[in-house]
């Protein structure tokens, strides 16, 4: 995750896009940098590593004048954060600049055909391949050599580019990575989202995939790729200037959660391509004969990290039938493991700075084990001990409480026990291919699950004054329940447990009487009936619920109803329900955090709490 911005009109291109960036830093500050045509027809560009504040005290130093540039502020993905990795990327005759956000799936097949034409690259990004194809189509007409550049890609990208041989003009296009035109008057913009640009205009195109926009300061022209011309209408930004950090969004949390149906498209990026297509994994660090002769797998992290553990231990012993367990990074080395031959630990962490997960990662690796990690920020001292490591590609997150990272994390463990099964056999082509297109379907269940946020803040709304919640589930949703306690409990400080529906009767049903409310996950799979027990037990204690269930089940909304008990008692009262689509059960754990964010989210939002930095937490954890 990245962000572009974009400006052509009469003022000074640089300050603007400066600016747009600002707004823009929560995708991305790993480096960033800005490129201008000047009116003399030069392309100047300043690049720096780090922080934008890096960028902007370099600008002071050596300021770039010109009505017409594009900026950009990165996420690293391919590449290291540095000098030569930082966009614009520049066309080899140094007429053309390019940003990008997203990924280019077949960036080296590209790479290597354009080597052997004899362009040198000077980084080592996917992005700089289209600065490079854009020159070879170039013949007079930008608009023109970017659709022929881009037909050539696949992945996901918007671009924003501009060149030395056409001035006044700027063209953008995308496709699954975010992209918007705002218009001005005289003078237009391009960004990542809204926000970047609400200070300058309220008016905006939102593109859609396989548009292109090119601007110039009197107008805008969209067309497909095909260069049929197509009418938009202009959409009116509902809110104010002050609210573009959070686009719009109350709170960063809400931002994030929202942001998932992009951050798993982004994850399943150059790894599901298609059903019929393998999942390719690249990083590993293992060939695939230790891969079909590893012994054990030991997940490690802390918090919500060790949730996504929790089920990545699940599915890689189901499906890719490896013994494998699970550990809290705080406890793995007290227990001094025994670590045999061919044992993988897998650690997984956003920030790859966790102090506990580091010195577990130590020292699983000084007993022999190989190191796999599963991570979010690039370059993390986790990063740099480890073996291999598998970015989930989810972009900055400021929420303390992880969101969207969790997802990411999930979906990335779940790929990962596909791809251990594809490379040994334990499942059939046909099982491995529904997978594949269950997979390619979750952006868009996630879109669905947020269409229904209104529901959910229906349902916080009946429960947030309880001062207790337990969460139960089964199987492979035990970790969603433990994970739906979590994020209830750190935002909204309601104690809260999560619990195997099987547990209950051991203990925590002590716990239930009115002010103690249940969020039970009781969707369609192996477990339900069994869930459907838990529920009734629960009612004839006369504890709230609320069941997490899947559209169309007839049966919970009344499990549990005692018609002949006093109406205020709830076990005459429905269930809340919180419905979700239906969805292959091993893969439910990757959907079912984003509803259980949401009633967390809103119901400390209507307690009035500080969500983005709750009391005594901090986001990245560096003490043991
Ligand atoms: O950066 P990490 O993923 O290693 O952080 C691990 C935990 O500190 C983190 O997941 C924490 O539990 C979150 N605040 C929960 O929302």
């Amino acid at each position: 995750m990245c962000g572009i911005v974009g400006y052509v009109g009469k003022r000074q291109a640089s300050g603007i896009c400066l600016d747009g960036l600002k707004r823009l830093e929560y995708r991305g500050y790993d480096s960033a940098g800005i490129s201008v045509l000047t009116e003399d027809g030069q392309l100047n560009s300043l690049k720096t590593v780090g922080k934008l504040s890096i960028l902007c005290e370099a600008l002071q130093q050596k300021p770039l004048s010109g009505a017409l540039g594009i900026g950009h502020t990165r996420w690293a993905t391919h590449g290291r954060p540095s000098q030569e990795n930082s966009h614009p990327h520049i066309s080899g005759n140094s007429r053309i600049a390019v940003v990008h956000n997203g990924i280019i799936e077949n960036y080296q097949e590209l790479r290597e055909g354009l080597i052997r034409d004899g362009v040198k690259f000077a980084s080592q990004t996917d992005s700089e391949t289209m600065a490079h194809l854009v020159q070879k189509h170039y013949d007079g007409d930008l608009r023109e050599a970017v659709c022929r550049a881009v037909r050539e890609l696949h992945g996901a990208f918007a671009f924003g580019v501009i060149c030395a041989d056409s001035p006044g003009q700027l063209v953008a296009v995308r496709r699954f990575s975010p992209l918007v035109v705002g218009i001005g008057e005289g003078e237009n913009f391009i960004a990542s989202d809204m926000g970047a640009i609400r200070k300058e205009t309220d008016k905006v195109y939102v593109i859609d995939d396989n548009e292109v926009a090119s601007l110039t300061a009197e107008g805008v022209e969209l067309t497909g790729l095909d260069g049929a011309a197509i009418e938009r209408e202009v959409f009116v930004i509902p809110w104010p200037a002050e609210a573009a950090e959070k686009g719009g969004h109350k709170h960063f949390m809400h931002k994030e959660i929202h942001e998932q149906p992009d951050t798993i498209r982004a994850c399943l990026t150059g790894r599901v391509a298609s059903p019929d297509r393998p999942i390719m994994l690249d990083g590993l660090g293992l060939s695939e004969d230790e891969i079909r002769n590893m012994r054990r797998v030991v997940f490690t992290a802390c918090g919500t990290a060790y949730h996504a553990g929790m089920t990545g231990r699940f599915l890689m012993e189901k499906l890719a039938r490896i013994p494998s367990e699970v550990d809290l990074a705080a406890e793995l080395r007290d227990r001094d493991p025994m670590v045999l031959d061919h044992t993988l630990c897998v650690v997984i962490s956003q920030s790859g700075e966790t102090a506990d997960t580091l010195a577990a990662l130590r020292s699983m690796k000084e007993k022999g084990a190989k190191i796999l990690a599963v991570l979010n920020v690039v370059d993390s001292s986790i990063a740099r001990e480890s073996d291999g490591v598998i970015y989930i590609q989810a972009g900055p997150e400021i929420g303390v409480a992880s969101t969207k990272c969790y997802t990411s994390q999930t979906l990335t463990l779940t790929m990962l026990a596909l791809y251990f099964s594809q490379v040994r056999g334990t499942l059939t082509e046909d099982e491995l291919r529904s997978y594949r297109q269950e997979l390619l379907r979750l952006p868009e269940s996630a879109k669905v699950l947020l269409a229904r946020e209104d529901a959910i803040r229906e349902v916080a709304l009946k429960h947030y004054e309880r001062t207790d919640a337990l969460y139960l589930a089964r199987g492979v949703n035990v970790p969603s329940a433990m994970e739906g306690a979590l994020k209830m409990k750190e935002i909204s400080y309601i104690h809260a447990e999560g619990y195997s529906a099987g547990e209950m009767k051991h203990g925590p049903i002590a716990l239930i009487e009115p002010k103690c409310f249940t969020v039970a996950i009781a969707i369609a799979g192996e477990v339900y009936e069994k869930m459907i027990g838990n529920i009734m037990e629960i009612k004839a204690r006369s504890g709230p619920m609320i069941v997490v269930a899947t559209d169309g089940d007839a049966r919970i909304p009344d499990a549990g109803v005692d018609p002949h008990a006093e109406s205020d008692d709830f076990s005459a009262q429905p269930n809340d329900m919180v419905w979700v689509p239906p969805m292959p059960e091993m893969l439910s754990p990757i959907l079912l955090g984003i509803p259980l964010q949401l009633l967390s989210y809103h119901t400390a939002d209507l307690r009035g709490k500080d969500i983005d930095q709750p009391r005594n937490l901090a986001k990245t954890v560096t003490v043991e």
